[in-house]
């Protein structure tokens, strides 16, 4: 049996799933040789700490930690000092400086943990950085959950695809957008009408412009294109149009032709815009959902759906990049 420390970074709609699915896993991870122990979780007040494992039902009922922290670490300080093997890093994401999870990381792989993270902005930041900073240390930096969310596309890729030349990938990476331009297609309702009623089901933020305004997508282009094309971009690189000029005619318009008008990102193209896909077309999804189409010269075309978002399912993500950390490992040991 492995024994693996882990310590949770951010205790948000993410973090809170993650402490969820490895409570609930538990048993499934002991039965892989895996005994994956949450043994610290950390946010903007402080750190609940137990070397034995937190106790999961206690925190679950808590939405932060403020009454609960047997420690006033916080953030680097903590994820350099607590002796874990592996940081799951989900604190917000910001794409200009890549704080605080850049500096999370950071100090995660310095110190020779493996990190997971949801949170693009240090990936988009400065994914090269971070990438050889990793193996330095000798240690592994996963992130399937911050393209697609529990879509599989970055595993995809890099193991199933692995002998394939990938020519290029395009798709939907954000639901907020596909959910708006479902609804203005189906009800032929105006942008600003979608986006109050995404609004008030808590599908977009009272600021929704980093969704609608393509800088999401645009993120996520970044962390495709550095990681899976070697490209070494920017998010500066991008070409980015989002939905807001979308009208409801221009919907009713490609509909009547056989098209759906979708937000598309593409990657080696570099850009974010939105793009007439033919209906039926299986990346042509509907609602919240996302997908991708990855063009490949030994498979042909694949194309994923899935949920973008969403407390267990972005924690779904972790979960197998964690699994696959140990795995890798373990036939590394072996060669
Ligand atoms: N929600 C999803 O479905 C989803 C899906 C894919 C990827 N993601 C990404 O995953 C990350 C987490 O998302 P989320 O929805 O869980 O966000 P969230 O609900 O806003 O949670 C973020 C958490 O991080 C905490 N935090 C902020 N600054 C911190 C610091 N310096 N040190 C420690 N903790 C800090 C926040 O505390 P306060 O709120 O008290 O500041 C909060 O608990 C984001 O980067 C997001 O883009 C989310």
């Amino acid at each position: 049996m492995r024994d693996i420390k882990v310590s949770l970074v951010g205790y948000g709609i993410v973090g809170h799933g993650v402490v969820d699915v490895l409570t609930r896993k538990k048993k499934a991870l002991r039965e892989m040789g895996l005994n994956v122990s949450l043994i610290s979780v950390t946010d903007h007040t402080g750190t609940v700490l137990a070397e034995d494992g937190v106790d999961a039902a206690k925190i679950l009922g808590e939405k932060t930690l403020a009454n609960l922290a047997t420690s006033s670490m916080k953030g680097k300080e903590a994820i350099a000092a607590i002796d874990s093997d592996l940081v799951i890093e989900v604190t917000p994401t910001n794409i200009v400086h890549g704080q605080p999870g850049l500096g999370h990381m950071e100090a995660a792989l310095s110190s020779g943990k493996h990190v997971v993270t949801s949170n693009k902005g240090p990936l988009v930041v400065s994914y090269s950085r971070l990438k050889k900073l990793a193996e330095d240390n000798g240690v592994m930096m996963k992130f399937e959950a911050t393209v697609g969310g529990t879509m599989p596309l970055i595993s995809l890729v890099e193991r199933t695809l692995v002998g394939n030349t990938i020519f290029g990938i395009r798709g939907i990476f954000n639901g907020t957008c596909n959910y708006i331009l479902t609804r203005m297609t189906e009800e032929g309702i105006p942008y600003a009408h979608a986006l109050s009623e995404a609004q008030d089901m808590g599908i977009a933020e009272a600021d929704p412009s980093y969704d609608v305004e393509g800088v999401d997508t645009a993120g996520k282009v970044v962390i495709l294109a550095n990681s899976l094309f070697d490209m070494n971009v920017k998010y500066s690189d991008v070409d980015v149009t989002g939905i807001t000029g979308v009208t409801p005619e221009a919907l009713a318009l490609a509909k009547k032709r056989g098209y759906a008008i979708k937000l598309i990102g593409d990657v080696p193209a570099l850009t974010v815009r939105p793009t007439l896909v033919p209906l039926g077309s299986p990346i042509a999804v509907s609602g919240t959902l996302n997908s991708a189409a990855i063009y490949t010269d030994l498979s042909g075309t694949i194309t994923v759906t899935g949920l973008g978002a969403g407390s267990i399912e972005t924690a779904s993500a972790i979960l197998t990049d964690i699994i696959s950390i140990y795995r890798t490992k373990r036939i590394d040991a072996i060669f």
